[in-house]
């Protein structure tokens, strides 16, 4: 069971997270601040201790134990820049990278745009929702599923998953884990307003694939190439035959 108290003693945040919602079951924490009224406080955050619909990128579903894990989701509903979101994206894995390394001394690297990989596994899985009136982003949902306890995985995966129990060889403190996220991550969303270079430094720090021959694959096409970089608004930048193409979204593999 999540100690609330355990987690709200090392927040340290202004806004993220100060308004918690803890509930033991809904569909998705993304599907239900995207939906609510009831929530509207800016950094509010809900934690679920079981999805029953998990959402994952791409259509695909997010997987989790129950209580074992770490399944939640921030609202944002305030000056929101439409053209920082995609960093928003790389700072929210870049922010979970930087608490496990922290708490844990584990290698965390980072696969575009936001997974979230311990020894080459995937540790952590980000989705951001959003929606808009006219041209202005009202509502953004930052959706982060962690593996911190799970002590095993069955199915079918695209990456080989893991939990940070299975790669720190020892159980972990969810509570302490999600307070340092949010700690972590309250600064670098400041830092994507003010210093986004820093942000998308970090994060190409802990991206392996920078320079490597690719393959990118979405539901309409795979195109391979090498990855050469990823530009200031957070899009990938694909070298190809014909020239230096952007990437919006799909999934990155070594080719
Ligand atoms: C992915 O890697 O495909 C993204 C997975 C995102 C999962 C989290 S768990 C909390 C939040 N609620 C959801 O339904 N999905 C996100």
């Amino acid at each position: 069971m999540f100690n609330i108290e355990d987690f709200d003693i090392k927040l340290d945040t202004n806004y993220l997270g100060r308004n918690f919602v803890y509930v033991e079951e809904t569909e998705s924490t993304n599907k239900f601040l995207m939906e609510t009224n009831e929530y509207v406080k800016n950094g509010t955050v809900l934690l679920a201790e079981n999805q029953t619909e998990g959402r994952g990128r791409l259509d695909r579903i997010w997987v989790s134990n129950k209580e074992q894990n770490l399944t939640f989701s921030i609202l944002i509903n305030e000056n929101i820049n439409p053209q920082k979101i995609n960093l928003m994206n790389l700072a929210s894995s870049l922010s979970v990278a930087q608490s496990i390394e922290n708490l844990y001394q584990l290698n965390v690297e980072l696969k575009w745009p936001n997974d979230v990989l311990i020894n080459k596994k995937k540790t952590a899985g980000i989705l951001l929702e959003s929606s808009s009136k006219g041209n202005k982003i009202e509502k953004l949902v930052i959706g982060i599923g962690i593996n911190v306890n799970q002590p095993s995985f069955t199915g079918k995966f695209n990456i080989l998953p893991t939990s940070i129990r299975l790669e720190a060889k020892r159980n972990v403190a969810r509570e302490k884990l999600l307070s340092e996220f949010l700690n972590i991550f309250e600064e670098n969303l400041r830092q994507v307003k003010h210093a986004p270079e820093k942000v998308l430094n970090d994060w190409k720090n802990r991206c392996k694939l920078i320079g490597e021959k690719v393959k990118i694959s979405s539901a309409e096409e795979i195109k391979f190439g090498i990855f050469e970089d990823v530009d200031e608004n957070g899009f990938l930048i694909l070298k190809t035959q014909k020239g230096s193409e952007k990437i919006h979204f799909g999934d990155v593999s070594l080719n």
